[in-house]
């Protein structure tokens, strides 16, 4: 065979097996390396055309006919491969796209608020709706603010009946986890003087309090909520009042109130608060044990001594505290039987009070 006969007999072969591959090219991409083997410049037409040089005069214008009629045969026929496959890539990416606008939305699983947050933020607001600058301090603690400045020295009986944990600690401070949040009175008062100098203070102060005891109805942390006022003239009865409208708004309903003689370190006099009773509206069930009333908070004003150590003097300042249990009135006011609920993190009960 002559040396143009064999040369386009390759040519020919060529053509059929690029327009059969064309044919078959399931994808753009398997297209575009076809083009590249039978037309690239390292590809099977390239090697073919080397034989070209070896043409006499006379052959190459025949070959070079056919080059240029397959080149063009074969130009045509990728670009219809390439349109066909760019309809079918379109159409898979549409698939692939759909959406089913009529199924379902997927739930978003929002977190709540523990039923402990959200009790305490529901009582910080009455007292910072009533005025009150809310406050927070440190769960650890020194014996200075949560014992010696809020009258309770070192051999007094009530450091025993805190149950306190101490922490052990580098320098000879004696570090605790903080037993109330009264010792915030401390903080609150002697920066406010800092700042302030001199002048009346109302305070609440919601957190985390710890006590080494634990049984049925106590946990070893729990929560507490500490309220306060200093002024040149609070009395008593501005303690009555705050506490009546406090329980009132939290409880939303009219609530009596009593407040009944009792002791604290850090103030006298000292008042044990009691509150028709939530569940029974005072007539007297199990809760109350039959008397209508539930004890709610211990209160009193400000004794003379705590308001000395924070530098506040006595004759001109005074002042009322109290100090209530976060958990059993969040207890009360959704009818929570069991104080354990709060810290087995069942989520039925978390969602059914939280939010
Ligand atoms: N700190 C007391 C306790 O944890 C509660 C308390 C009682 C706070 C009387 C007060 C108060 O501010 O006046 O048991």
């Amino acid at each position: 065979m002559s040396e143009s006969a064999s040369l386009i007999a390759s040519l020919d072969e060529l053509r059929q097996q690029a327009l059969a591959a064309c044919a078959e090219a399931k994808d753009l991409r398997m297209l575009e390396s076809l083009r590249t083997s039978f037309l690239g410049k390292k590809g099977r037409l390239t090697s073919i055309l080397k034989g070209v040089g070896r043409l006499s005069a006379e052959e190459r214008p025949l070959v070079g006919k056919h080059v240029n009629e397959l080149k063009t045969v074969l130009a045509q026929a990728f670009s219809e491969a390439e349109s066909r496959l760019q309809v079918v890539a379109e159409a898979a990416r549409i698939a692939a796209e759909r959406l089913d606008v009529s199924l379902p939305g997927r739930k978003l699983a929002s977190g709540a608020q523990h039923p402990l947050q959200k009790g305490l933020n529901e009582i910080s607001d009455i007292f910072s709706r009533m005025g009150f600058t809310i406050a927070e301090g440190p769960e650890i603690e020194d014996e200075f603010h949560n014992f010696d400045a809020l009258n309770i020295p070192p051999e007094h009986p009530a450091r025993a009946m805190h149950d306190t944990f101490f922490l052990r600690s580098e320098d000879e401070q004696t570090s605790l986890l903080r037993t109330h949040t009264s010792p915030v009175q401390i903080r609150a008062m002697m920066k406010h003087l800092e700042c302030n100098g001199e002048s009346p203070l109302a305070v609440v102060a919601p957190g985390r309090v710890y006590r080494c005891d634990h049984d049925v109805t106590h946990s070893p942390m729990f929560h507490q909520v500490e309220v306060f006022k200093v002024g040149e003239d609070v009395s008593m009865a501005h303690l009555k009042g705050v506490l009546q409208y406090f329980l009132s708004t939290y409880f939303n309903r009219d609530l009596p109130i009593r407040l009944r003689p009792s002791y604290f370190p850090f103030t006298e006099p000292s008042a044990e608060v009691d509150m028709g009773c939530v569940l029974c509206d005072g007539k007297g069930c199990r809760v109350c044990k039959g008397s209508g009333w539930l004890e709610v908070l211990g209160s009193g004003m400000i004794h003379p001594n705590v308001l000395k150590a924070v530098g506040m003097d006595p004759a001109r300042w005074s002042g009322f505290a109290f100090g209530l249990g976060v958990e059993r009135l969040v207890m009360l006011k959704y009818g929570i039987p069991d104080l354990r609920l709060f810290f087995e993190n069942d989520v039925r009960f978390l969602r059914r009070i939280g939010g």
